[in-house]
């Protein structure tokens, strides 16, 4: 890694920020408080894209107990040790990030804004923050390559029930220059979401986010008329090839065989479920419960972290589910994971501004999470360990 420290993210968002406020009466544009954002990115967003954004399966008591798991751990922080110079920089995958926060996968970003994973893909290159593009993205995993330039990408792969379309999105990944592909296991169904249910609303039947599909050799050679001539038949054709309820453990190490690049599982939240994907070959672990938009009453995916990370020992442990700011990062951090991903407040600023609003959304994130390490009495993410968390969790409610 980098001798160098890092560019002061915090002091310098601080400055510029507190100048403009102060003196050229300019404060900033777009909310900084989550719940500010989330909110006004919910006005700005149609009733149908709002709530499958915001909504989660069942009574969505997950994506609360996603937040809840967090405060289960406090920061002790440390006094007096020169903090003035920060290295932020990891490097889980043999490649080094310039922050420890990779932009989750996140599918149908065209219903929040028209510029959907492009404007994303824009705003993560400015960023030098590395992203996660989904399956199911609006834009192809070629042209959203484009916009991210030499910026770290990985594909996530919804595991298609035609295995050549699954083998020709992987081959398409590797040929547009992606790092790493990210498999999610945990949706080979989609969840029971009350809100979109209500709505009897599912944007893939608008023809959004299937843009990889429609423009895969696999997929077409499977279609009578071409999604151009019939876009209602294709679309039916992809509700019927999305995900594979029967895949198992076996398929895993199948998938592996396919592809020389680094092989990372998304959606494990049991010990077992993440020693069993490393024998079979995989090189990283999502700890994630989706953003609470699978199982309801699923555990808060915080507390299914400690136990993976011993389960798997030196395999990297990548974490996702309820991080809206630096302290987030640094609790996961701090137990065990290397990294963590953005989800929904990208898609907020997204939704509000474009790729401006992303950029907010980053710039912020960013500057949070080195003042917060910083604050802790840290200059690296590497010298983060448990001793600087109290661990205040009910007595008998560890992980599993
Ligand atoms: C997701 N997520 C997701 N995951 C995935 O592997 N592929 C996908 O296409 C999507 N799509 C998607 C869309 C939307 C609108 C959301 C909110 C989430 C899950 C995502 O990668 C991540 O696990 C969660 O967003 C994490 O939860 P929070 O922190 O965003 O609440």
């Amino acid at each position: 890694m980098s001798d160098e420290p890092s560019e002061p993210y915090g002091e310098h968002r601080q400055q510029n920020v507190y100048a403009a406020g102060m003196l050229a009466n300019d404060p900033p544009e777009h909310p900084v408080q989550y719940e500010k954002l989330k909110h006004r990115a919910i006005e700005a967003m149609s009733d149908e894209a709002a709530a499958y954004v915001a909504g989660g399966a069942g009574s969505e008591d997950t994506i609360d107990e996603n937040r809840r798991a967090f405060a289960d751990w406090r920061i002790v922080p440390r006094v007096l040790r020169d903090v003035s110079e920060r290295d932020l920089r990891v490097s889980p995958f043999g490649r080094e990030f310039e922050l420890p926060v990779l932009l989750a996968p996140l599918g149908v970003l065209s219903i929040v804004h028209e510029a959907g994973e492009l404007a994303v893909a824009r705003a993560a290159a400015d960023c030098d923050i590395p992203m996660v593009l989904s399956s199911a993205s609006s834009y192809t995993m070629e042209e959203v390559a484009d916009e991210l330039g030499d910026t770290p990408k990985w594909f996530q792969l919804y595991w298609s029930a035609d295995q050549k379309i699954a083998s020709s999105f992987v081959d398409r990944a590797e040929d547009a220059g992606y790092d790493g592909i990210v498999v999610t296991l945990d949706t080979p169904l989609l969840g029971w979401r009350e809100r979109d249910i209500e709505q009897g609303y599912l944007p893939f039947l608008d023809g959004e986010g299937v843009a990889n599909y429609f423009s895969d050799p696999a997929f077409r050679e499977r279609l009578n008329a071409s999604p151009e001539e019939n876009e209602g038949s294709a679309v039916m054709e992809f509700i019927d090839v999305f995900g594979d309820p029967s895949l198992t453990w076996e398929d895993l190490a199948n998938l592996r065989e396919e592809t020389d690049l680094p092989l990372v599982v998304k959606g494990v939240l049991h010990p077992d479920d993440a020693e069993r994907a490393v024998e079979c070959g995989a090189d990283g672990v999502v700890v994630s419960n989706h953003g609470g938009r699978q199982v309801d009453g699923a555990v808060g995916a915080l507390t299914a972290l400690p136990s993976i990370v011993e389960a798997v020992g030196d395999t990297p442990v990548l974490f996702d589910s309820g991080v809206r700011g630096g302290a987030d990062a640094v609790k996961a951090i701090a137990l065990g994971a290397d990294s963590v991903l953005l989800g929904r407040p990208y898609a907020y600023g997204l939704a509000l501004d474009g790729e401006a609003g992303v950029r907010s959304v980053l710039e912020n994130f960013r500057a949070d999470l080195d003042l917060t390490l910083a604050l802790t009495g840290h200059t690296s993410f590497e010298d983060l360990d448990r001793s600087i968390l109290l661990d205040r969790r009910p007595p008998g409610s560890g992980g599993p």
